[in-house]
């Protein structure tokens, strides 16, 4: 049973990730906890418990955090999620509210409670709750198991500007925080995500599970199919959030790699790249692994099996 918690900026492939880990019964998530990002902190905190309603999950208790970056000012990307965050999805107020206590004092309290090594933190969302964490309770660095993040680009270059993917741009002090921590991490780039496409196969395979977080599913990743379409150009949207859960819950079905990884915070161009080297003196000793190659079909198949017991 892993011990878990997913800081998430909802969203829909945040959704998506939810609803994997909602129907992922070998996950103790002991926290979600909410960051502005995608669209407004408020809206993200109200998402994340759409999800959860629709997934019946309302033993998992929600907590909303940072509702602006560090330093930079605020970007969302209301653009790839529909002004509700969920693209089409019917959104409503859910029943269960927020929990209280701030998402990065969450963690703190979480970790500190948990054994030294026993919490995995899972980011879907720019890393500011995180960073905060870490900032105020360092301790809570070498407690965790580990951080399993999406975010940044080596070799697939940025999609929210030219040399930047959007987590990182969205909060590139934050993320150089946490990369520079020490923290055991597991960086999913776009690298890895755009291995994960979501064709119409794979979709219409998820929507033939009759279970309401895959019928949710599907409807969430086919309006992001439709923005890849008529924004990015391309056919089918890659699934980034959800690799997230997958590594943690599969790691087999990825391949990754020691490396440095440093992220500038200095220039206007290319704020938010990551800068990722695997030429280590001592490759023992890197805390980042780089996942570099996923096995799609797995993710696939891993979300179908998981959703249809939903
Ligand atoms: O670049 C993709 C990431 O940015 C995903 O986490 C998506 O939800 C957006 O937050
Ligand atoms: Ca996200």
């Amino acid at each position: 049973m892993t011990k878990l918690i997913i800081d998430c900026d909802p969203g829909v492939d945040d959704a998506v990730a939810l609803f994997l880990a909602f129907a992922s019964r070998d996950l103790e998530i002991l926290a979600v906890t909410t960051v502005g990002g995608n669209v407004g902190a408020d809206l993200t905190a109200r998402n994340a418990r759409i999800i959860r309603q629709i997934a019946g999950r309302e033993d998992v208790p929600v907590h909303a955090g940072a509702a602006r970056p560090l330093f930079r000012p605020p970007v969302e990307a209301d653009h790839f999620h529909g002004e509700s965050g969920l693209g089409d999805l019917t959104v409503f107020e859910p029943a269960a509210p927020l929990a209280p206590g701030h998402a990065a004092d969450v963690i703190i309290q979480t970790v500190m409670a948990q054994a030294a090594g026993g919490v995995t933190l899972a980011v879907t969302g720019p890393m500011t709750n995180v960073a905060l964490a870490f900032i105020r309770e360092p301790a809570i660095v070498g407690r965790l198991a580990q951080v399993v993040v999406m975010g940044g680009a080596r070799t697939e270059g940025g999609n929210i500007t030219a040399s930047a993917e959007y987590n990182i741009y969205a909060d590139p002090h934050a993320a150089q925080v946490v990369f520079a921590s020490g923290c055991r991490c597991v960086v999913l780039g776009l690298d890895a995500t755009h291995q994960v496409r979501a064709t119409a196969e794979r979709v219409a395979a998820l929507r033939a599970l009759a279970t309401p977080a895959a019928q949710a599913a599907a409807e969430v990743i086919d309006f992001s199919n439709g923005i890849e379409r008529d924004i990015v150009g391309g056919k089918s949207a890659p699934l980034h959030d959800p690799c997230v859960i997958a590594y943690i819950l599969a790691p087999q079905l990825f391949t990754a790699r020691p490396c440095k990884l440093e992220v500038e915070t200095g220039s206007a161009l290319t704020l938010g790249h990551t800068a990722v080297d695997f030429r280590l003196a001592d490759p023992g000793a890197a805390t980042i692994q780089w996942v570099t190659e996923v096995d799609a079909d797995g993710v696939f198949d891993l979300l179908n099996q998981r959703l249809a017991g939903q």
